[in-house]
């Protein structure tokens, strides 16, 4: 069973966003499940990796949406996008090292997505379905 499961709440109806919120959702997922391979040290840095890349593309097409919207809150938006990108890859270097915090990291992941979709993408898709109305 996947670790997280996509649901109507995290649709938020905008094609591209939705595709590259499942993307990350599907990289989450293929990290949980490779904490059992037995390589898993490489197994989790590569999805870590991809994630961290991906996370930057998704982020920078959401800070590109929100300039053509006008959204008027995405100051304050893109910069809980730098905190995650920050955390992430202090959560990335901790994982070369013997302790690895591999759940700490998935926790992490798991709450800051689902919050993060839930509340301030929602707004922001939200903002843009009302000014097409
Ligand atoms: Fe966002
Ligand atoms: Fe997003």
């Amino acid at each position: 069973m996947p670790l997280v499961e996509w649901n109507d709440a995290l649709t938020l109806g905008d094609p591209v966003i939705d595709r590259q919120h499942r993307g990350l959702v599907d990289l989450i997922n293929q990290m949980h499940a490779n904490l059992d391979a037995p390589d898993k040290e490489a197994q989790v840095m590569h999805c870590i990796t991809a994630m961290y890349l991906y996370a930057k593309e998704h982020f920078w097409d959401e800070e590109a949406f929100m300039d053509r919207i006008g959204y008027p809150d995405k100051a304050r938006h893109a910069a809980l996008h730098r905190e995650f990108v920050e955390r992430t890859h202090t959560l990335t270097d901790c994982c070369l090292c013997d302790e690895a915090p591999y759940a700490e990291l998935l926790d992490f992941l798991v709450a800051w997505f689902k919050e993060h979709v839930s509340t301030e993408d929602t707004r922001m898709v939200a903002f843009a379905k009302a000014r097409q109305a």
